[in-house]
């Protein structure tokens, strides 16, 4: 977020989400003669995309994803798959928009491990394979804003953290959860750069009712299939009503604590984030109004700029969380 984008991907070259719904319309058509379950999301080829890379399931993955219940759905029209996983920001494999999809395309992400510590009855560890058996998944299309001021929607794949906070039985001391990502030198590297401001891990916080609302996704796929390691292979959060650097990817351990977390971003530059981080049109980034955004894909000549809304239009579900909370003060 500190640096600008030097490519920008031009409308032309983006691949219409109308393929997209094809391939739903496709699956469900599979999924009506149960074939589904046998086939891997990358089979499935559509006009226009077949140089886009697919991201096939790990084998364990694949029954999951047959039959996804969608439930969760923005009216707005989705964003090109190319879009969501070319233009992205995961800074341990560079700071470009393009870098993540370029670089991080052997990132091995499975095996998977992932630690629950802190104020919890029984800290654990996970192979994440189990660790998806306590959830059922679901599709949810969600707006997606950062904090540069671009948006997308996307369809995710994922779970209720929620669902499975209550399955890890936290203790009366638990007020917040921290999330940290993987910090590998040897497959990022954005570790190992010298233009590297970041303290790793990447690391984010949510307070514990936040971390309940039931927007929160844990999300391991998108576009119905494996998330791509460039969008946070393989488990990463969804906060939707937050600007997406609170979306922290690749998540290695799960931390409940008393007291509230650190978070990159804060620690990083504390006049420019705070650890609330919700979508605000009224309270701006010193380099970023926030009035705005632009809905991704856009261009010179086609900016696409749209007015941005508070807690990214999901108010209704959230905004009771901040009662009486000044949200200029806290962002
Ligand atoms: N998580 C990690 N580990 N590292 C990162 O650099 N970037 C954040 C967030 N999660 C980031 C991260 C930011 S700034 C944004 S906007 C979103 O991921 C981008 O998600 P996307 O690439 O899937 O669009």
């Amino acid at each position: 977020m500190l640096i600008k984008t030097r490519k920008q991907i031009h409308e032309s070259e983006v691949t219409d989400e109308r393929h997209f719904l094809n391939r739903r319309k496709l699956i469900q058509g599979f999924a009506g003669v149960g074939a589904l379950a046998s086939m891997p999301a990358s089979a499935l080829v559509l006009p226009g995309e077949d140089n886009l890379p697919r991201y096939d399931n790990p084998r364990w993955l694949t029954d999951r994803f047959a039959n996804l219940a969608t439930t969760y759905q923005a009216q707005d029209k989705l964003s090109p798959y190319k879009t969501a996983i070319t233009h992205n920001n995961f800074y341990e494999f560079g700071l470009d928009k393009s870098d993540p999809y370029e670089l991080a395309q052997s990132f091995n992400t499975d095996p998977w491990k992932i630690e629950i510590t802190g104020e919890v009855e029984n800290p654990t560890t996970f192979y994440l394979e189990d660790l998806l058996k306590m959830v059922d998944l679901e599709e949810r299309i969600y707006r997606f804003r950062c904090v540069e001021a671009w948006s997308m929607v996307v369809p995710w794949i994922g779970f209720e953290f929620g669902k499975l906070i209550k399955q890890l039985n936290p203790t009366s001391k638990a007020k917040y959860v921290e999330f940290v990502t993987l910090a590998d030198e040897k497959q990022m590297p954005g570790l190992r750069s010298i233009w590297s401001s970041i303290d790793w891990p990447y690391r984010e916080g949510l307070r514990m009712d936040e971390a309940l609302n039931p927007l929160t996704l844990l999300a391991v796929g998108l576009y119905g299939q494996a998330m791509p390691p460039q969008n946070g292979a393989p488990i990463r959060l969804i906060v939707p009503w937050k600007y997406g650097f609170k979306s922290v990817k690749s998540i290695v351990a799960i931390k409940f604590r008393e007291t509230m977390p650190e978070n990159t971003w804060r620690l990083t530059a504390p006049n420019e984030y705070g650890f609330y981080a919700n979508v605000n049109p009224k309270v701006d980034h010193p380099r970023w109004s926030q009035a705005t955004e632009r809905r991704l894909p856009s261009s010179l000549f086609s900016p696409n700029i749209i007015d941005t809304e508070m807690f990214n239009g999901y108010g209704e579900e959230v905004a009771h969380l901040y009662t009486g909370m000044d949200l200029r003060q806290w962002y």
